[in-house]
């Protein structure tokens, strides 16, 4: 169906208060799934597929687009003002979380994944040896192109993860991290969002062509993400824990 405000008997919702946007479509193959889109929200060219039970979708006042899977006890949060430049995916399943903090930018062909998509065990125990795990992006994380983020990983506020590179673990605020898997290249660095040819001035040689946002921090190595107290992203992970208790 059309992102719409919407009830249905196997109590899948949809609370969104303005008109019906058909760039937007959700599918609910369970029951007790819940989907919450701010109602300034921009998102287009989007899919939101509630594959099982009890999943939650929280999309704040942002421009997200492209493929967002909500599998089993789910819960995914995007915060205020994240852009993406095209086709984000994301998958989630088996009761794990995407926490992606505000004014993340996003470029093409990234993809975030708590879970493998198949369950692999180990042969001699029957154990399952690739569960599923959450993931925390911070605020205003910059993933370039085809950058891809894997279970288990958080990214600390204000860093950049490079093109093309593969994030397993945790990487601390205010760094590049590039390569496969992403290694820490660079430490003490902020990055702003003033396109390079499409904003002027035409030449950025330091900071004084920039307005400073407020992610200008040193590296923290063991502080990997902070969600700042009152954030809209602490504020959806705190409806998220009323909702799942209702
Ligand atoms: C991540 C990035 C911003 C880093 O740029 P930088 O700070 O100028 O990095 P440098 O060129 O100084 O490289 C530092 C080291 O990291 C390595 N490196 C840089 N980017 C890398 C990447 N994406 N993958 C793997 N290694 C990378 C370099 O080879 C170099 O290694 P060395 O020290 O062994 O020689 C840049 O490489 C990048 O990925 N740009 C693409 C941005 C993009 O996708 N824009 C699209 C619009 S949003």
């Amino acid at each position: 169906m059309n992102l719409r405000n919407h009830s249905d008997i196997s109590n899948n919702k949809i609370n969104y208060s303005e008109n019906e946007n058909d760039k937007v479509k959700v599918l609910f193959f369970g029951k007790n799934n819940k989907l919450v889109v701010h109602p300034d929200a921009r998102i287009s060219g989007t899919t939101i597929r509630f594959d099982c039970d009890d999943g939650i979708c929280t999309i704040g006042n942002n421009s997200f687009n492209g493929f967002i899977r909500v599998g089993q006890g789910c819960n995914v949060v995007i915060g205020d003002n994240v852009t993406c430049t095209n086709g984000c995916y994301i998958s989630t399943a088996e009761n794990t979380s995407v926490t992606i903090g505000c004014d993340c930018m996003f470029a093409s062909g990234n993809e975030i994944r708590t879970d493998d998509g198949h369950p692999i065990f180990d042969i001699v125990s029957g154990k399952r040896i690739n569960p599923s795990r959450s993931i925390i992006i911070g605020e205003h994380v910059w993933l370039a192109a085809k950058s891809i983020i894997l279970s288990g990983s958080s990214i600390g506020n204000g860093s950049v993860i490079g093109l093309g590179s593969i994030v397993k673990g945790v990487i601390p605020n205010n760094c590049i991290a590039a390569g496969i898997p992403a290694k820490v290249i660079k430490k003490n660095i902020a990055w702003e969002r003033p396109h390079l040819t499409l904003a002027k001035p035409f030449l950025k040689p330091d900071s004084s062509f920039v307005t400073k946002s407020k992610y200008w921090d040193l590296t923290i190595e063991e502080e990997s993400v902070i969600i700042k107290k009152n954030s809209i992203v602490s504020r959806f992970v705190s409806l998220f824990k009323r909702v799942k208790t209702q």
